[in-house]
């Protein structure tokens, strides 16, 4: 049984409920920038050796935790796991990210692929959800989360991380009825995974469209969006009945979010680019929103940094609906100090935006 949550800040903040400051993490929280992260990926040997030992991917998910005031953790693993599940072979070469050994090149090859069941071939993952809920103790939230089936779709086809995305246009292009068949295998299947961490503690849910930026509009409505909601209705409801709040983040997908706001998620994840003011006049009260500090703004000497985040809490104004993150994952070469000083920014400024103003 999960303890009773001592800090519900950032739960309250996705439903839209009154909160008494702005809650924040940070994506890729845990992670190269931190030398404890560095020494444990060193002991682990590999990447996916940090995902796939609970008790690494658990130290790795607390590690942020213990340095700052952060209101959640996010599970330690990787979006990759469900195409590697499904039979892929995923590896991490040093110094060029994820490649897979078997990508996806025909529509037999579409067709081959099962939904991985979470208990058997991706166990590791509620494995490591159940030990980080029971170690966390009740401090703060848990994030589970997925890729959309968009974006695993293209890491899939492509086999790595690509500039150009040639591979995976060509079968939008080409073949859109292949394409449609492996986002309809990859929502159940990324359905289910989250279902299955739901089911082993996570609080809150988030779904990374990294790559949904890169499609034209018309695309972005055919073959992203529909699939990351059919993603979140394919959940169904959790058996113990908790209220599990959902973000949806699309890199890139600023000009779309009044059709995101529509989807059934609770939150929409901004990117830098998007000014939030502008995004809270578009979807209104229904949805909250999280980000968008620039990422690069960590480099920055702190005061100039601090009005950075000042900027971002006051142009999203006054009331709950706002958590505050990066627009994008902290890159690895950022100093720790510039984000324990972002984080307090946020915890000394944001009180004022949540005041009740008398009538
Ligand atoms: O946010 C967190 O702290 C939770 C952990 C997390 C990781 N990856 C750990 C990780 C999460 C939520 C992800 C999601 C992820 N993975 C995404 C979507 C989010 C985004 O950034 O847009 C994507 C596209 C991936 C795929 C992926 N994994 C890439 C492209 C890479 C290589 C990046 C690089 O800089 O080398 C990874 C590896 C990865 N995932 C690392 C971490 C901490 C670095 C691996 C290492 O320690 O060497």
């Amino acid at each position: 049984m999960n303890a009773p949550l001592q800090n519900d800040v950032f739960l309250r903040a996705l439903k839209r409920q009154p909160i008494e400051r702005t809650p924040v993490w940070m994506m890729r929280q845990a992670g190269r920038y931190l030398p404890e992260y560095r020494a444990v990926r060193e002991r682990a040997g590999s990447f996916m050796n940090l995902c796939t030992t609970p008790e690494w991917a658990c130290e790795v998910t607390l590690q942020p935790l213990a340095r700052y005031r952060l209101d959640a953790a996010i599970l330690f693993s990787d979006i990759l796991t469900i195409p590697d599940a499904m039979g892929l072979g995923l590896e991490f070469v040093e110094g060029e990210g994820p490649q897979f050994r078997s990508p996806i090149m025909s529509p037999a090859d579409v067709d081959r692929l099962g939904v991985p069941d979470p208990e058997t071939a991706l166990r590791y993952v509620p494995d490591a959800v159940r030990l980080i809920r029971r170690e966390l103790d009740g401090r703060v939230p848990l994030i589970g989360f997925s890729g959309s089936p968009w974006t695993l779709a293209t890491y899939m086809v492509e086999g790595r991380s690509s500039r150009e995305f040639r591979k995976i246009k060509a079968m939008l292009y080409d073949a859109p009825e292949v394409l449609h068949r492996l986002l309809a295998t990859l929502s159940k299947a990324v359905s289910v995974y989250l279902a299955a961490q739901i089911a082993a503690g996570v609080d809150a849910i988030m779904v990374f469209d990294t790559w949904g930026g890169i499609l034209t509009p018309t695309q972005y409505q055919t073959f992203s969006l529909p699939y990351a909601e059919a993603a979140l209705k394919g959940i169904g409801a959790p058996v113990d009945e908790r209220v599990i709040p959902s973000i949806l983040f699309t890199k890139g997908g600023g000009q779309w979010l009044s059709a995101m706001a529509d989807t059934g998620y609770d939150a929409l994840g901004l990117d830098w680019t998007t000014d939030i003011r502008a995004a809270r006049s578009e979807v209104g009260d229904r949805v909250a929103l999280q980000g968008n500090l620039d990422p690069q703004a960590l480099y920055a000497p702190i005061p100039a940094l601090k009005e950075e985040v000042l900027r971002i809490i006051d142009r999203f104004g006054h009331g709950s609906g706002h958590v505050f993150n990066l627009g994008h994952g902290v890159w690895p070469d950022v100093n720790p100090e510039h984000v324990g000083a972002m984080i307090e920014a946020v915890h000394e400024v944001s009180p004022l935006y949540h005041r009740v103003i008398p009538a």
